[in-house]
């Protein structure tokens, strides 16, 4: 896992403002994940963009469809040199990504459940166990089904490294510096407690990306990280 461990969400509406916060970081930053918004804004192109610029990318689509629909989006996906790729944590849907991979370096991220279900949600959906022991389950299954990594709130990194094993990925977002705007983010942990609980790479957003001075953000991110 030589990879930068902090990387950038470009939650962007155009390739234009996510180009602004690219350029501006420059070589400071080296993997950038692009989610629905801006993909539905400028898809594979603007992934091919960043790409060509040297970054690595987290492409963030969290595919979950029949399982020959997945295999074959993810074989696209895998031809583009793209580093991390999500998947819902079903089994059949992370077995078939394991498949449209193949040889390739893609590394496939399972989410268990979205961090924004409550308990009363997954009960309406007929689930009697807790979201932690969900989250659980799902980790598990999805490692063995054939998933490198899973995408966590850093409140479930040591739970969920315990069950992964020390060589799988684990990537969480919902971090913050301490005093930093926690925004709509109620559940969160610093750069430092996310790492320390073992995570292997940290989702960064509005902390840097809508910072005055994105490059001193995230320069202040990664120092914490080297003490
Ligand atoms: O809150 P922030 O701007 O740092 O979020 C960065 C990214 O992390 C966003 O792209 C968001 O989709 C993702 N995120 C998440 N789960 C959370 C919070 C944020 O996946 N609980």
């Amino acid at each position: 896992m030589s990879s930068d461990p902090v990387i950038l969400a470009l939650d962007f509406d155009s390739p234009a403002q996510a180009d602004q916060l690219v350029e501006a970081l420059g070589s400071s930053a080296t993997f950038y994940k692009v989610g629905m918004e801006l993909y539905a804004a400028s898809g594979m192109d603007y992934v091919r963009s960043l790409l060509a610029r040297n970054k690595q990318v987290f492409l963030d689509l969290k595919f979950h469809d029949i399982g020959e629909t997945v295999k074959r989006a993810v074989a696209q996906v895998a031809k583009t040199g793209v580093t991390f790729l999500t998947v819902h944590a079903v089994p059949q849907v992370v077995r078939a990504a394991a498949e449209g991979r193949g040889d390739s370096n893609l590394k496939l991220l399972a989410v268990t459940v979205l961090t924004s279900l409550t308990q009363n949600d997954i009960e309406d959906d007929g689930y009697t166990m807790s979201i932690r022991d969900l989250v659980a389950l799902r980790a598990g299954n999805a490692v063995a089904a054939g998933a490198d990594g899973i995408v966590a709130s850093p409140l479930e990194a040591r739970m969920i490294r315990e069950i992964i094993g020390p060589d799988a990925y684990l990537v969480t977002p919902g971090v913050r510096s301490l005093g930093a705007d926690t925004g709509d983010q109620k559940r969160v942990a610093t750069p430092a407690e996310a790492i320390r609980d073992g995570a292997s790479h940290l989702v960064i957003g509005r902390q840097v990306t809508r910072a005055k001075d994105p490059v001193a953000a995230l320069a202040q991110i990664r120092q914490e990280l080297a003490v």
